[in-house]
């Protein structure tokens, strides 16, 4: 499979995913696909509070499913806004967040449809990472 159909294939789940955002408050439905290196996908969306703060992004409820189901290492992201007019791409707290499961070169997809999205690298989106030392 070629890197554009896998990125086509990775952006229609997180497209998906965003059908079940819990985002009453914005009405800004957000769905996001994380690749693993064994080839499975795992999903998530926003999830919103009546407490605006407590909001949880896309991304982040996606990475913490990962990790919750045992994978530590990210090959790939896929974000989708649909109802965005313009490639939406990860808050500062979630590059933050990733940044911990995936290396610099990491390809994230992000735009309210496919043909609308670009792609960059994790590195790109949070360059001068700060330090990994402190892990095992
Ligand atoms: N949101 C995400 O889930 N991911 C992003 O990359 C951008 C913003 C959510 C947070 C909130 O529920 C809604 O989109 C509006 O900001």
């Amino acid at each position: 499979m070629t890197d554009t159909n896998r990125f086509e294939e990775l952006f229609k789940k997180a497209l998906e995913a965003s059908e079940n955002s819990y985002s009453p408050y914005s009405h800004f439905p957000v769905g996001a696909a994380l690749l693993m290196e064994d080839g499975t996908v795992i999903t998530g969306c926003n999830v919103e509070n009546r407490s605006y703060g407590l909001t949880n992004c896309a991304e982040r409820t996606a990475v913490f499913t990962a990790v919750a189901r045992g994978y530590k290492t990210f090959r790939a992201l896929a974000i989708a806004a649909p109802k965005a007019d313009y490639p939406v791409g990860p808050c500062g707290a979630c590059r933050q967040v990733l940044t911990e499961f995936a290396p610099q070169d990491t390809p994230v997809i992000f735009g309210p449809s496919y043909e609308k999205s670009v792609v960059k690298t994790l590195g790109e989106l949070y360059p001068f990472d700060s330090l990994h030392e402190l892990g095992d």
